[in-house]
Parts: C-alpha cells; structure tokens; sequence
C-alpha cells in the first residue's frame, strides 16, 4: 500500500506545470519540494504517468527516505518506468545510495550525494528526471534541500505549500527556477502510527525473500563505523578495560581512539570520552546496512545477524542474490527485523 496513487483529479496548477515540462528542452530536471503529506508523491506519479503517455522517457529519483515508493527504505532510488504505474511502489529500482536511516537529519550530506548520483544515471536514460524529496523542510531540512538543488541545478523547483515555505523558496532560487504550487484540498494527513506502519509494511515486502549471508572482514570493506578500523587492541588493553569498566570487551581497535564492542556485566558509571568509543554489543544486532559495490551504489540492505569477532564473519539476512558484486558493507542506523518492527535510531557517532 502507498499513500499516493495516479489520479488525473489533481488542481490546475499542475496541468499547466506538465504543458511546461512536455514543452521544455530535454533532458529536463523537476525537483519536488513540500512539507509532509503535501502531495509531491501524487504530483510525481501524475506527470510520470501523463509524460509516458505523450512519449517521454521518465525516470523518477526517490529520495524520501522515510515514506518510499520504491524499495528498499533508508536508500535514494531510480526507477525508471516504461509504462503506466499506478503507484510508485509498483516500480522497480533500477540503481541505489545507501543513506542507512529513515530520519536523514544526521546524514544530509549522504542524501545530497545520493540524489546528485542518481540523477547522474538517470540522465542518460530519460528525457524528463521527477525527483522526490522528504517532507522534512525546516531547519537542517531546509539546509538539505538547498544541498540537494545545488548539486543537481534542477531546470524547475516545485514548491508545493500555502505560503510557509517562502524563506526556503528564496533559499532556493539560485539554483533553479522555482514554481510554487497549491496543496490539493484532496491531501490528507497521516498520523505518525499510520505512517510507521506504512513503513513495517514495506520492510516486510522488502526483507520477504531473504537469506542469511556471510561475509569476512577480510573479503569485504566494512563502512560507516569505527568498528574494524585501527589496529586490533592487545590483551593487556582489553583487561585494563574490563577491569577499570567492568565489561566483557568483545573486540576493539585503535585508531588514535578506541573503539571497543563490549556487553556490560556490572552496571558501572558509562564512559563517555573522546578517547574512547564503547558500543554495546546488543546495538549491533538487526541492525541496517547496505550492500555497496564497487562503483559506491548499493545493491540492496540486509540486516545484520551476527558479527563474529575473533573469526572476523558477519551474518546478514539480505533479498539480495548476486552477492559477488558485494565490496563493502556499510553499516546504517536503524534497527530493524525483517518483519518490519523498527526497534530504534541510533546517532551517527554511536557505531
Ligand atoms: N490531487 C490529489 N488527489 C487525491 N488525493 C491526493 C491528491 N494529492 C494528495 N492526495 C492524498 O494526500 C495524501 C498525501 O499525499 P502524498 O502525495 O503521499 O504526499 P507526500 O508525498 O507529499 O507525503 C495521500 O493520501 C494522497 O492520496
Ligand atoms: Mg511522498
């Protein structure tokens, strides 16, 4: 189920924006921007559907990471229609960027860069680029949507709203002409457990037909964490820890700091240092990370199992099949199990 469907019942303003676009210079780049429930899915899969029908090529970048159409969640997708699509969760991705979260607000510059890529594939594979966006538009929000169109200089910036995103609206217009649409009297809004639900169902479609994998650390680049980078910590380290913290260290490197995996056994006091970075074991497990190739695209997510540390083997549930394509794993900041319970965030600094 996806909250915005194809519906030719859409207000005017968005009839004359598709006689501009089928008009334009291809290839041509619409950004949509607009707070939460807004409609900017249901403009999207509108023009989608109306440009295939007059002949153009589409490709469609969705970028909102908390209520994708087009799976996996937590990544930026291209998909590239051929034919009519009721829902852009019909589509199948066609490339990939992990950004590991569905709350962006500590990874904008993952999503800049995911779009910029995307956009980047999508431009010789389509005449008209429609690029979806988060409704996440104030503060750091609107800070990512500015990185976003100053990477990609969109030929147009839809801005859908009733007047309270005009700061952002000159925020933006350096890097793109911008035209401001009207919210359909028809949207509606979704209250926070209808979207959380949304969001367990589309896991549970995306985890669906998963195997459990192995990979080593010595076969593969392990990403996006201070885990397995430094050198190994000796065994005299590793008791002065356990004494001092009254841990069982599991595993830990130094690299200038330390990074040490440990479960606790006596509740002592947490440490919190800049030397020293103490991840519980627990927080490792079900959590998101990408399968990443060698050009830096994602094939997929998996959910990570197991980490053996003193075999150096991680065991990760993945849909994902062609796992020689697999040069680095890339560890994201949700957990999550395959049926779609989220179980929590974490902060870009824990891992
Ligand atoms: N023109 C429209 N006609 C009918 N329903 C609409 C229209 N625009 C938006 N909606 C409804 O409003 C809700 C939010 O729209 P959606 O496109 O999902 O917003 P966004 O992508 O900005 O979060 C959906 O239930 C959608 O069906
Ligand atoms: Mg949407």
């Amino acid at each position: 189920m996806n909250k915005a469907r194809y519906t030719q019942d859409v207000p005017k303003d968005r009839i004359e924006l598709l006689r501009s676009i089928a008009g334009h210079d291809k290839p041509f780049k619409l950004m949509v921007i607009g707070g939460v429930d807004s409609g900017k899915s249901t403009l999207i899969t509108f023009l989608g559907n109306e440009l295939l029908s007059l002949g153009f090529r589409i490709a469609i970048v969705d970028s909102d990471v908390g209520q994708k159409g087009v799976l996996p969640p937590a990544t930026v997708s291209l998909a590239v229609p051929e034919g009519p699509f009721e829902s852009m969760s019909d589509l199948e991705g066609w490339a990939h960027y992990f950004v590991g979260t569905t709350a962006p607000a500590q990874f904008i510059g993952e999503m800049a860069v995911g779009v910029k890529r995307m956009v980047d594939v999508a431009i010789d594979l389509a005449d008209v680029i429609l690029i979806d966006t988060t409704g996440f538009v104030t503060g750091v929000g609107a800070e990512m949507k500015r990185l976003k169109a100053e990477l990609v200089m969109p030929d147009l910036i839809a801005v859908i709203h009733s007047g309270e995103l005009s700061g952002l609206v000159r925020a933006l217009e350096p890097y793109g002409e911008v035209v401001e649409l009207s919210v359909s009297e028809t949207a509606r809004r979704y209250h926070h457990e209808e979207r959380r639900d949304l969001r367990a169902e589309k896991w549970g479609a995306y985890f669906k037909d998963s195997q459990l994998v192995e990979f080593s650390t010595s076969a593969v680049a392990i990403t996006g964490t201070s885990l397995f980078h430094g050198t190994p910590i000796s065994a005299g380290e590793k008791e002065i820890l356990e004494k001092a913290f009254g841990w069982v260290v599991l595993a830990g490197w130094k690299n200038g700091a330390y990074t040490v995996v440990k479960a606790d056994v006596e509740r002592f006091p947490r440490a919190h240092s800049r030397e020293l970075k103490a991840i519980d074991f627990e927080k490792l497990s079900n959590l998101l990370v990408g399968l990443i190739d060698d050009e830096g695209l994602c094939l997929g997510v998996g959910i990570l199992k197991w980490v053996n540390f003193s075999e150096g083997t991680l065991q990760v549930l993945t849909p994902v099949n062609d796992l020689s394509r697999v040069r680095e794993i890339r560890f994201g900041r949700i957990r999550v199990t395959e049926e779609g319970e989220e179980l929590g965030l974490l902060r870009r600094d824990e891992l």
